[in-house]
């Protein structure tokens, strides 16, 4: 297979994507907050290496070498997140001036250098402040959030054109309150879907805010959507396959593009009294229109009904399937990922059909596709063969997706360079430029030099 780039349309986006907390580093200088990864980062065991995000890519003090690249690769557009508690230290207040110069300089240079920022509002380093007046589960964060937004378009908004509210609610939710093994730590069962509601109420007030203080902007959301599949056509296998679809998928895209929530994950969650307990206006807030859907697309789940699917399975306090522990996920033996999880690409067409059946007209971009493999400097180069195939039959799909019809615009890929993989620590490398931690030096492996050659871009 050969791709090349007229397989796709000549204003179709090609970019990379990154996180403020896992390559930005100096979690203190300029007057930054702590955020809930700093102190998630603290709790023993809770990362595999034992890490933190510093110095992570050290990006705060190389933004300008790192713009370098970006430009070397040919990119049209970078996919960034702002960190809240460089805005807005304590989580709430007018924004530190410091914070909004970093991001200025950085957006600046990004402009100078022909690559358009977009930047995602929260890529989930919620302010220790705003957590320790109960994180998510507090509906105030909500307000706390569209404040957050509200200032930080007000600040970089004449630069900034394009805006991302959340990236993957459902990680910050049921990672983060019911599994916990993301920030901030809290096994809650279903109790976390009430951060889930918290989160897109903000999501739709800060859709509002930014509206206000920049009527053109372009304004979306990011969600982690999964191709689920029944293991077998059995009733109990596709009404798991329906569960996880819908904690994972609907649960999002329905508030968010259709106004209601799905009465069976609720009912699966054993929340519907506490939903039907909210404003009603808030559903209303929570569909607030938007310019773009953003999917996340990594992998498939093949699903079956595990043991305990008749109710005998106990509840368990630290699944991220609340009230649906009971699914199994099925190792179909395709190929994986280090991270254990299967290559999928037509996946990536059934979820973009999944949002386009939603809403139909919906502009959609793909903001995070990647892979993370074991890789290795060998005599200054890193050969990452597996993570070029990746990359290239994704955006195969892409062009797949685009001939068939469906609204697709850009796609980014994950990760610009190396960095700090969440609960993973440094342990898992999904960099198209490779980052060697002890010094700092920047690597472009195979996969990036593949993309620049696809983009016409110049390397070094
Ligand atoms: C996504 C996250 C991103 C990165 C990739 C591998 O869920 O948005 O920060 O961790 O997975």
């Amino acid at each position: 297979m050969s791709f090349t780039r007229d397989a796709l349309p000549a204003d179709f986006v090609i970019g990379s994507a990154t996180a403020a907390y896992q390559i930005e580093g100096s979690p203190t200088a300029g007057g930054r907050g702590p955020s809930i990864w700093d102190d998630f980062t603290t709790v023993p065991g809770a990362i595999a290496d034992g890490s933190t995000g510093e110095p992570a890519d050290d990006h705060y003090n190389r933004a300008g070498e790192d713009i370098a690249l970006m430009a070397g690769l040919g990119l049209d557009a970078y996919r960034f997140s702002i960190s809240w508690s460089r805005i807005q230290p304590d989580g709430t207040g007018p924004a530190n001036a410091e914070g909004v110069a970093f991001y200025r300089r950085l957006a600046e240079e990004l402009i100078a250098q022909g690559i358009t920022p977009y930047a995602t509002l929260y890529h989930w380093d919620l302010p220790s402040a705003l957590e320790a007046k109960g994180g998510w589960l507090a509906r105030e964060t909500a307000d706390r959030f569209a404040e957050f937004a509200r200032v930080t378009v007000e600040a970089l908004g004449d630069l900034v054109t394009h805006w991302i509210t959340l990236n993957e609610p459902w990680c910050s939710a049921f990672l983060g309150y019911a599994s916990g093994v993301h920030a901030p730590g809290r096994r809650l069962g279903s109790e976390a879907s009430h951060a889930a509601h918290h989160l897109l109420l903000g999501h739709g007030r800060a859709v509002a805010a930014i509206r206000e203080v920049a009527p053109t902007a372009t304004v979306g959301v990011t969600l982690n959507l999964y191709s689920v599949r029944a293991a077998t056509e059995s009733d109990a296998d596709r009404d798991a396959a329906r569960r996880i679809d819908g904690l994972q998928n609907r649960l999002f895209l329905d508030p968010v593009l259709r106004g209601s929530y799905p009465r069976d994950v609720l009912d699966d969650l054993g929340e519907t009294a506490w939903f039907d307990e909210q404003p009603m206006t808030d559903a209303v807030e929570i569909a607030a229109a938007v310019d773009f859907l953003g999917i996340n697309y990594y992998s498939r789940h093949t699903v079956r009904a595990g043991a305990g699917s008749d109710g005998s399975l106990a509840a368990g306090d630290a699944s991220s399937n609340p009230g649906s522990e009971f699914v199994e996920m099925v190792d179909t033996g395709a190929p994986k990922t280090q991270m254990g999880w299967e290559v999928h690409p037509d996946g990536l067409l059934d979820v973009l059909r999944m949002a386009n059946a939603l809403a139909p007209s919906m502009p959609l971009y793909v903001t995070e596709n990647g892979s993370a493999y074991d890789d290795a400097v060998v005599d200054g180069a890193v050969d990452d063969l597996d993570r070029r195939s990746y990359l290239e039959a994704h955006l195969a799909v892409c062009a797949a997706a685009v001939d068939e019809g469906l609204p697709l615009r850009g796609y980014f890929a994950w990760s610009l360079m190396d960095n700090f993989e969440w609960a993973y620590g440094y342990t898992r490398r999904f960099g198209l430029v490779y980052v060697d931690y002890a010094t700092q030096q920047r690597t472009v492996k195979t996969s990036g030099r593949w993309l620049a050659g696809l983009l016409g871009g110049s390397l070094a």
